[in-house]
């Protein structure tokens, strides 16, 4: 009876699977700060989405880790990226399979910043969503089906719609990192894409975690500029704001359950405090019960293996 009136269920279908890739082979392997979790070879890559593939989950969110960096994230549009070689063998493997790639130069400069400095050392808005654009033609132009900048830069939505349409992308859709938090449960990611930032912090750009409705206002904008996505992030301090959003807009929600949400229950976990299922599928049913459409996590793989 209680499985008949349940109100909610977690579709393995629902949930994408972060990958990060290395363009140097000698940077793979495990994530100390994120148990379970490691950095794929191009090779790797590809052969993690099959078995992602035949486990069922929606779609792989691509992260790639470069082997040099400069000033102005020059190899963030390289036609022969990482993220572009990785996305080209996926597709071509796995047709069917959707694959997002992250939009963002934090894992592009050498000062670990979401974009290109002014003069004074501060993140330039404009200058950084010309250089999101030209990346997003080349993702679009390797078979990736989803862009997703996590810049938090303003405008950038906008001006990725205008590039991808004038070059016959019409198809090629964007979810939106737009409400993005400046929040500390980012903590492993940094580690595991190498991107902290080498000065200051991201303030400037990412919300302060005090503001909810502030998260609206940045999900109109980026409505309104043609997102077909809204995302929030982090997950679990956010669920107001997920159920705010899920009541407002009428686009799917995608939430984002950060690198420090998965480490604080693997190392609870590990510690035998809490039991790892139960508390995973707590969690994430409370995603689908705020409203969430898209759940991105890096237990996705775990649980759609478990929920076979
Ligand atoms: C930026 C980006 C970050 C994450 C996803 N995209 C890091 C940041 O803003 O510092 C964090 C993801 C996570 O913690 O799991 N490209």
């Amino acid at each position: 009876m209680r499985e008949l009136v349940r109100e909610h269920r977690i579709d393995p279908a629902q949930l994408v699977q972060p990958l990060f890739v290395v363009e140097n082979p000698k940077d793979a392997g495990p994530i100390a700060s994120m148990p379970g979790i490691e950095r794929f070879t191009l090779q790797g890559a590809v052969h993690e989405a099959r078995t992602l593939d035949a486990l069922g989950l929606g779609a792989v969110l691509l992260f790639g880790i470069p082997e040099t960096k400069d000033a102005a994230a020059t190899k963030n549009y390289d036609p022969a990226g990482i993220v572009q070689q990785t996305a080209r063998e996926i597709k071509n493997a796995l047709p069917h399979m959707v694959v997002i790639a992250d939009l963002c130069n934090c894992e592009y400069t050498d000062h670990g910043h979401c974009g290109i400095l002014n003069e004074r050392g501060d993140v330039d808005n404009d200058s950084t969503v010309e250089v999101l654009t030209r990346t997003a033609l080349t993702y679009a132009r390797s078979g990736v089906d989803v862009v997703a900048p996590s810049d938090m830069m303003d405008g950038r939505v906008r001006a990725i719609r205008e590039a991808l349409d004038a070059e016959d992308f019409e198809e090629t859709a964007i979810m939106s990192y737009s409400a993005k938090y400046a929040s500390a449960f980012y903590g492993p990611f940094r580690e595991a894409a190498g991107s902290t930032p080498q000065f200051g912090d991201r303030r400037t750009y990412q919300m302060d975690p005090s503001n909810g409705r502030e998260a609206l206002r940045e999900m109109a904008l980026d409505a309104q500029e043609g997102a077909d996505i809204l995302m929030v992030k982090p997950a679990l301090a956010y669920l107001d704001v997920v159920r705010a959003a899920r009541d407002r807009f009428d686009l799917p929600i995608a939430l984002y359950n950060v690198s420090g949400e998965y480490s604080m229950i693997k190392a609870a976990a590990h510690n035998g405090w809490i039991d790892e299922e139960r508390a995973v599928h707590e969690m994430l049913v409370s995603f689908a019960r705020a409203g969430a459409n898209i759940v991105i996590t890096y237990f996705a793989k775990e649980y759609a293996a478990r929920s076979r």
